[in-house]
This record gives structure tokens, sequence and C-alpha cells, in this order.
């Protein structure tokens, strides 16, 4: 090694040792008799010194010429510091430098590669390699080696087996659109690039393998946010011979591993929550359960005395937020901007204010006496000094916005606290979903979609309605849902053709579609598939979450910017004439 320490081990104790260090210049301060250096590398900072008619005076000529970011190898004595820097590690002593290496030089950099940097977004993207020198983002990096050290640990420990699958193959149905790679080979032919590898891990199960898991690249075409990446990386598993709850059990205790052992949390046992209760509690199927606030309903007690809004909607519904009954006029008309938002969808918004000598204040005097919005306040079991915000139109369009509201309101409280996590089990959803958007070959309007994918097993109790009432249809299917983000989700599947078929069938496959997509899968249910399960994690939104932070880029070490672009390498790009040629792409429908 070119070095006897690293810049972030040297102590106290360390003093009169003579040492070597190597690093970057975090930055020179020339005082004219004295020059330091603060010298950086992945474990931390020191601070180096050199003194002039101390240091021999052809070192200090060639410190005077470092600029930010040069690469040095140094040799020095420890001493300790007259003035002491509590805010680092190795602030007790400095290296008094008795030789130095220039081993390259650097540019300036585009940016300040410090905590608090001065670089946009874009600009710390083009040059990617120099952002993740910053020490925030190199400890996101960092959490993320040991979020999957743990799980494979945890994993291990329960007698998984981590099996690769391919990346070049068809297509998956997980609801998102596909990334494809044409065949050189197969002129006209493409691979997909797996959405997830759903169809190979339940196929491991019919070879046996009992308990698989990868952590693994997935790859899906949809718009970005915040919370997705093109290309993104899953926790995924599958079990065999289990029930529901082994999988719930099992993958709870993954999660509480990862909790004790990266955070020291101690997190107790995970409560269950049918999708029917989130939405009519919280109007989502991922809420969040760090605040209480949930949705009381006024559809009976509200209607019937004549504020026609009230009266014709299917409900009636609302939060209490604790405490804001002195709302100003104009933070009570923010909150109504609020909902009528489009992406929220609420026509207006109905509010009572408790105040606290007992009488109420509403938007709905009018039709509503004091007895009224009393019995309101006692449904909210609110209390003098309480807020009711109460929403109505369409079920679930209400519960949606008024989902929307309570987060609002759950910000504006501060009880989205990123130190405190709550985690919960979201089960028995719906089956299939009902899209308006997409048609049958046949060209009828609206299909059935299933809301997990298509392997997954309806509850055997509901599938008698799957003819007469198919959105009533309960899947084994389960989301673990962490802070209102969905961080999982799996199913039990189905394993037997015929049920698998007719689940096709129900989707508006044609027998003959099935059988071209998924032929294979069936196929192989028919030589002893035993029942299964599984799961799959969203690794990069856990190690956000266990980050503290929203965006889960930063755990990313070369992630894409929200058009799907690499701002680094500069891709999506053209390909040459040639290679489309080889490709057998034709120049004339690119341009189409
Ligand atoms: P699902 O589609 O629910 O299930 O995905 C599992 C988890 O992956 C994460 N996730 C994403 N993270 C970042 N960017 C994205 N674009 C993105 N899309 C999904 C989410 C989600 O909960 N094969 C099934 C799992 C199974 O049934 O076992 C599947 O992929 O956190």
């Amino acid at each position: 090694m070119l070095r006897t320490h690293t810049c972030g081990e040297l102590r106290i104790s360390d003093v009169n040792k003579t040492v070597s260090l190597t690093g970057w210049v975090q930055r020179t301060r020339d005082k004219g008799s004295l020059l330091w250096i603060d010298l950086r590398d992945r474990y931390g900072i020191t601070q180096l010194f050199l003194e002039e008619g101390k240091t021999d005076a052809s070192v200090l000529t060639a410190a005077r010429g470092i600029g930010r970011e040069f690469v040095l190898k140094v040799q020095g004595i420890v001493v300790e510091r007259i003035s002491k820097n509590d805010k680092l590690a190795t602030g007790d002593i400095e290296i008094k430098i008795t030789s130095i290496e220039i081993l390259n030089s650097s540019k300036v950099p585009p940016f300040t590669i410090e905590e608090n940097t001065d670089g946009g977004d874009d600009l710390r993207m083009k040059y990617r390699y120099l952002d993740l020198r910053r020490n925030s983002v190199r400890e996101n990096l960092m959490l993320r080696h040991k979020m999957a050290q743990q799980t494979r640990i945890y994993l291990d420990g329960l007698n998984f087996i981590e099996v690769e699958t391919p990346v070049l193959i068809k297509s998956t149905p997980e609801g998102a659109r596909d990334f494809v790679v044409p065949s050189r080979m197969n002129p006209g032919e493409f691979y997909a690039l797996p959405q997830s590898p759903q169809t190979f891990k339940q196929l491991l199960m019919v070879s046996g393998f009992d308990r698989y898991y990868q952590i693994v690249k997935c790859f899906r075409d949809e718009d970005l946010r915040a919370d997705r990446q093109p290309e993104f990386t899953q926790i995924d598993c599958e079990m065999a011979f289990i029930t529901q709850e082994d999988i719930l059990h099992t993958f709870e205790g993954l999660v509480r591993h990862l909790f004790k052992h990266v955070k020291g949390i101690d997190m107790p046992s995970v409560p269950h929550m049918t999708y029917a209760d989130a939405m009519n509690f919280y109007g989502s199927d991922k809420p969040d359960t760090r605040f209480e606030m949930k949705f009381k309903e006024l559809t009976s007690v509200a209607q019937g005395k004549g504020f026609p809004v009230f009266d014709g909607a299917e409900l009636v519904a609302g939060i209490c937020a604790t405490g804001c009954a002195e709302y100003t006029r104009k933070q009570l008309d923010e909150l109504t901007e609020f909902v009528k938002k489009p992406q929220i969808g609420a026509k207006g918004l109905v509010y009572v204010q408790c105040k606290s000598d007992g009488t109420f204040k509403s938007s709905v005097d009018k039709f509503y006496s004091a007895d009224d919005l009393k019995k309101w306040a006692s449904h909210f079991d609110a209390q003098p000094g309480d807020l009711l915000l109460i929403l109505s139109g369409e079920k679930a369009k209400t519960q949606k916005a008024l989902g929307e509201l309570r987060l609002k309101m759950g910000d504006l409280l501060g009880l989205r606290d990123k130190n405190k996590f709550s985690a919960l089990w979201v089960v028995d959803f719906p089956l299939l979903e009902w899209n308006e958007e997409t048609n049958l070959p046949t060209g009828q309007a609206g299909r059935w979609h299933a809301m997990h994918h298509p392997f997954t097993s309806p509850k055997p109790g509901d599938l008698s309605l799957l003819d007469s009432d198919p959105g009533k249809v309960r899947a084994n299917a389960y989301d673990m849902v962490i802070n209102g983000t969905e961080v999982g989700g799996g199913s039990i599947r189905i394993h037997d053709r015929a049920t698998q078929q007719l689940m096709f069938t129900k989707l508006g496959f044609s027998d003959e579609e099935a059988k071209k997509q998924f032929g294979f899968l069936m196929d192989a249910f028919e030589f002893g598939a035993p029942p299964h399960g599984g799961i799959a994690f969203g690794f990069d939104r856990l190690c956000s979450l266990f980050g503290g932070a929203d965006s889960i880029r930063d755990f990313i070490a070369f992630p894409k910017n929200n058009s799907g672009r690499d701002m680094m390498i500069d891709t999506p790009s053209t390909i040459s004439q040639e290679q489309l040629k080889e490709l057998s792409i034709s120049v004339n429908d690119l341009k189409k």
C-alpha cells in the first residue's frame, strides 16, 4: 500500500508516529508562514500542516502548487493539535509533513465537494463520480452495502439459495412497458429485459429449490418519480410449501432483522390491515401509519339537511386535525385550493372549527345548526380546539382525495418524522381491477387487469365470484408498507394449469396468446408444481427509507434522471447505421 493509515484513522495515541497518507485535497489554507491542507479519503479527513523555516523549502513550494482535489501521497509525523476540532474524528491531531508527492493533479471541480455543495442536480449527475466523493452520497452507498449484506445473512440463515436468472428474456406482465433488445441472430425478434424474475422464480420452485432469493436488477419503462427508476433493484424471494402466514412471518423477520442490524432499532411485530380497511380509513393502499388521523364516515349523519353537495354524494367523510381550530381564513383557503388541484380532484372542502369555548364555526353554517355540528364533532371524537375537514362525492375519488389531504395535514403538523418508522402488511387485495383505458382485442372498451400480476391466486372462498362479480374477488396478495411507501409486494401463486388458464381467460387473453406468452409456465405446472408464493422488496426504496430520504436516486451509484437519461455517459443515444443494419432495423422505420 502507498499509505500506512487512512485519513480517518489517526488519534492522539498515534502522536510521534511517522505515517504515510494518501487522498484528495479537500482544501488548503495558506497563512503565510503556516500552511494547512485537509486530506480526504473515504474514511475521513486528516489535517496536514507545513511551517516556513521548519518544513523543507522544496516541500513547501510543492505544497503551494496544490489545488482542490489533487491526489497526494504525504509523509510526516503525527503531532497533537493546539486548537482541536471536535467535529472531526481525527480532530485531536495533525500531520507535520516531511514529504509530498503529487500522484495526480485535478482541474478545479465544477462544484464544491462538501456537505452543502453549490452544485445543482444536473451538474452533480453529469459529474456523478465527483458527487460520489461527498460524504452524504458515499454514506448512502455504504448503507446500501450493509443492507445487502444483512439481507444475505438473514436469508442464508433460513436456507434460501441465491440463484441468478437471465436478463435477456421474454416480456413479463408486471404492468409496465418492457425495455426491449433486438436480436441480431434472429432478425425481427426481440428480447425483453425482465420487469422482475417472476416466472423464473416460480420455475425454480417447480425444480425443487424450495427457497430462492436474488438481489436483482429489474427494468420497467414507466413514468419516473422520486421513488421510481427505469432500472431498480429487488430483493426477490420465493418459497414452496408455505401458507401466506409463513411468508408474512418470514419477511417481516427480514425487515426486522434489517432494522435491528443496520439501524439498531427493535421494531415491533408488523400489524396486518385489509385493503378494504386501508381504503376506508386512509384512502390509500399504502397508508402512512406514523400518525392516526383516520377517516370517519359522515354520510348518514350529514345527509338530509338540505345541503345538496352532501345529499347527492355517495360518501361524505372527513378527518379531525387536532389543535387546528384556529386556522386562519388564508390557511383554510390554501387547504381548499390544495384539494381542488387536478391531481387531488375534490370539488371543494367543508370545514368545522370546534372553538375552544365550545362553539362551532363551519363553512356550511347555512345548512347545519350548532346541534348538528356538535353531533359531527362527537362522531369524530373531536375536542375543543380541533378542526374537521370533510370531503364528499363518489366513494373511491373522495377516499383518494381525503387520503392526500390527510398526508398534507400530517406534513403541516410535523407528524411524518423521518426517524420514526411504522410498518404494516396490507392484505386481501382485490384480484382484479377494471381499466377503462385498455381494450380487449375484440375491441370491447375496458378490461380487467390483474392488480398484482396474473400468477396471483384468488382466495379459494371467493372463486365463485369470478364470473358474477370479478371486482369482488380477493387475492392472496400482500404488500409491506412502511411510512406510506410500498416497500414490497407479493402473493401466493396459482400452481395448476387449469386455474392459470382460467385467469388468463378472465384477463382477456385468447388461449393462443396465453400459450404463446406463458405456455412454458403452464406446461411446468403439469410436472409436479408445489404450492408456492413469494415477495419482492424494492431494495432502493428500502435503502432510501432507512436513509431518511424521499428519493431513491441518492442510493443508486449511477442513477438516471427523471427523463430516464444518464447525464454522465449521455444515454440513451443513437447507434451507428452499421449497428442498425446488423440488427435488421431500418433507419427509415426509426424516422417515422
Ligand atoms: P412489484 O411490481 O410489486 O412486484 O414490485 C416489487 C417492489 O419493487 C419496487 N418497485 C420499484 N422500485 C423502484 N423503481 C421502480 N420502477 C419500481 N417498481 C417496483 C416496489 C415494489 O413493492 N414479481 C412481483 C413480486 C412477487 O409477486 O413476488 C413484483 O415485481 O417497492
